[in-house]
């Protein structure tokens, strides 16, 4: 078997990442591995074998979700949850959900956030790039998809941050602040199913009240799901990224010099190279399973390496370069198949628009403190990302005579 190639183990990556990764080159395809949680799981470290496994119905999302199912992470997966359902159940509930997400919700989105984004970078010649660029552009975007108000996009960051640890990378203050994110849900749905409104918190609502499609728990799963997926991943992804061209200034200096032409495949690009969400979720095999030379007993758990899949050099030319003209980028990072992310259209989006806007507005971009002194969110985290990234937004490029 050739194996994937993560090289120099995955120490050109920032963290956190889970200790069980393999780090040497030479990992088979499916390895075995222990968890945080004490059991021993199967680890796909291949790109065409992760593909094939996220869409084999064989792997079960609900079987993973059942209490006594061996688990990669302590924090239970939400029975209720649309990630932790199968078909049919996961398609309707998906289909509840799906219209606000789609490419053409999403185009209209775009105006939105490029006018954010622009008055956030405007007038300043130094900011936080994420509390005070990605956690904005973030929660404004993920609020007015649902239909929460304008004058309470700030507290639902406030409440977001402290509940993920987005920029306290506080594990101890979590259990608290994630009550009072879910009394604050609560009240929005409340809210909604008495005015219930144009937006997906109004549509659910109805749901629950009117054709009686959605159980209780069903609701505030998904709600709960969709503010925080939506949240803290588009957060994550953007400092990685800028992190990641920081760290390769020629290819930062290539999208500087055409950042709107650019943009989209560098997004491709760096979403592949530095994924925000390095493993899937887990799935549980509902029968015996062979996968090459390995057998996954049915019980046993499984989850999907995003990043050695999109470090497979069997998919991926040289794919230890990172080359924002790369085309086509492919990767696993949204994952695939039946739970592929819901969100990914509106996180391209962002993304592409976030990281123009920036390029254009500070092409000699540099950080205010040495990158390799960024703090990162804590192992425990699913998603990970520097807690603060401080630049400099320069105008002019680095050595370049302003004009
Ligand atoms: C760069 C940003 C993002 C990344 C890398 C990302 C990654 C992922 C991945 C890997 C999965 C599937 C995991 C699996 O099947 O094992 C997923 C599912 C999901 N994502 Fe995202 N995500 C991002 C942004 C978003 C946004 C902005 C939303 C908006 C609400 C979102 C909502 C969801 C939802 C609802 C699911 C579950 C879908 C299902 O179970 O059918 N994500 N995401």
């Amino acid at each position: 078997m050739n194996p994937p190639h993560l090289p120099s183990g995955t120490a050109h990556q920032h963290g956190p990442l889970p200790d069980f990764l393999p780090t040497a080159d030479g990992a088979a395809e499916v390895v075995p591995v222990v968890a945080p949680t004490g059991d021993r799981i199967w680890l796909v470290t291949a790109f065409d074998l992760g593909r094939s496994v996220l869409t084999d119905e064989r792997f079960s999302r609900a079987a993973a979700a059942a209490p006594e199912a061996p688990a990669s992470h302590p924090m239970r997966p939400d029975p209720a949850a649309l990630t932790s359902l199968d078909p049919p159940q996961h398609t309707r509930l998906r289909r509840l959900v799906n219209h606000p997400f789609t490419p053409r919700a999403v185009a209209g989105l775009e105006e939105g956030i490029r006018r954010q984004a622009r008055r956030l970078l405007a007038g300043r010649d130094r900011i936080d790039l994420v509390s005070q660029y990605a956690m904005p552009l973030s929660a404004a975007t993920i609020c007015r998809v649902l239909g929460v108000p304008k004058a309470e996009h700030t507290h639902f960051a406030d409440l977001a941050d402290r509940a993920l640890g987005v920029t306290t990378g506080d594990f101890a203050e979590q259990g608290p602040a994630r009550d009072a994110l879910r009394a604050y849900i609560g009240e929005l749905i409340s809210r909604a199913r008495r005015a219930p409104g144009e937006h997906v918190l109004g549509a659910l609502a109805t749901a629950y009240d009117e054709d009686g499609t959605l159980s209780h728990d069903e609701l505030t799963a998904l709600v709960e799901l969709l503010l925080n997926a939506g949240y803290e991943t588009s957060i994550g992804q953007l400092g990685l990224a800028v992190v990641t061209l920081l760290e390769h200034p020629e290819q930062w200096h290539r999208l500087a010099a055409a950042p709107h032409r650019e943009a989209a495949a560098a997004v491709e690009e760096l979403l592949r190279h530095t994924p925000v969400v390095p493993m899937s979720f887990t799935r549980v095999a509902r029968q015996d399973v062979r996968l090459g030379t390995v057998v996954v007993r049915a019980g046993e758990a499984l989850v999907v390496s995003l990043l050695h899949a999109n470090f497979d050099a069997r998919a991926h030319r040289d794919p230890t370069r990172l080359d924002i003209t790369r085309r086509p980028a492919r990767h696993l990072t949204f994952g695939h198949g039946a739970h592929i992310c819901l969100g990914a259209q509106l996180a391209r989006t962002q993304l592409r628009v976030a990281l123009a806007e920036l390029a254009a507005a500070a092409p000699g971009l540099t950080p205010r403190t040495p990158l390799s002194a960024l703090r990162w969110r804590q192992p425990e985290a699913v998603v990970r990302g520097p807690l603060a990234l401080p630049v400099h937004l320069t105008a002019t490029r680095a050595g370049a005579v302003p004009g």
